[in-house]
């Protein structure tokens, strides 16, 4: 199963792939992750990455092709894939579509999950990711039992540098002009399957899994 989830920050991309891949029995790529953690290391790459990050811009896609094109290597996506946060441009649908015939695959589903911006920033100011484990809290919709906490391993939770107001709407303005235009692209090849994001996150999780018919 090949699927690409598309929506703007805060949508709830990373709380939906994690919760799907169990089941699906594939990986979560997660471009925005994968910097995250280049970012942390210190590496060349991560340092290059967070300059784009901080002002809610995108990463050159050169850049971001050739860490999916790595990734892709990796015995585990062989099985398939959850895509979360990639691709975001044209380019990297383009670049996308040359690596899956290469692979001789190709895409079933693309998920849109779609969540007006009044919603967005509450989502993001709200948000506290796990430093141990990658899990996204949130302080009204998903509240740790303990402040501060992980529920799920213990770990310390913080603000990612990007969730600061005025970088999110920076991102958005990003999302709206350089990565909706994809779902138009993608409706081309009839793979397009809208979600409504702004109900309960089971919700949500119950109506893509009925979309995708798994
Ligand atoms: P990335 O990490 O991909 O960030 P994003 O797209 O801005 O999306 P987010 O991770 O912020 O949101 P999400 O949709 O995953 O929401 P979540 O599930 O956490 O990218 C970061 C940056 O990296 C980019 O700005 C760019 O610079 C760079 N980058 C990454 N990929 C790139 C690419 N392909 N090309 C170029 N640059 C790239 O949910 C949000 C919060 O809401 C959570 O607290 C959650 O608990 C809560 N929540 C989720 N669902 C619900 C619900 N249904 N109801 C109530 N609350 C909910
Ligand atoms: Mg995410």
């Amino acid at each position: 199963m090949n699927i690409i989830l598309i929506g703007p920050p805060g949508a709830g991309k990373g709380t939906q792939a994690k919760r799907m891949i169990d089941r699906l029995g594939v990986p979560q790529i997660s471009t925005g992750d994968m910097f995250r953690a280049a970012v942390k290391e210190g590496t060349p790459m991560g340092k290059k990455a967070k300059e784009y990050m901080d002002k809610g811009a995108l990463v050159p896609d050169d850049v971001v092709i050739g860490v999916v094109r790595e990734r892709f290597q990796k015995p585990d996506a062989k099985k398939g894939f959850v895509l979360d946060g990639f691709p975001r441009t044209l380019e990297q649908a383009k670049a996308l579509d040359g690596l899956l015939s290469d692979m001789g695959t190709k895409l079933d589903h693309v998920v849109v999950i779609e969540v007006p911006d009044d919603f967005l920033v509450e989502r993001l100011t709200g948000r506290r990711t796990c430093k141990g484990c990658g899990y996204m809290h949130h302080v009204k919709f998903d509240a740790p039992k303990k402040d501060g906490v992980c529920d799920k391993c213990g770990g310390d939770l913080y603000l990612r540098d990007d969730d600061k107001e005025a970088t999110i709407r920076d991102r958005l303005t990003t999302y709206h002009g350089q990565t909706s235009p994809l779902i138009e692209y993608y409706g081309k090849a009839n793979v397009v399957r809208k979600v409504d994001g702004t109900m309960s996150m089971e919700d949500v999780q119950k109506a893509i899994a009925k979309a995708i018919g798994a």
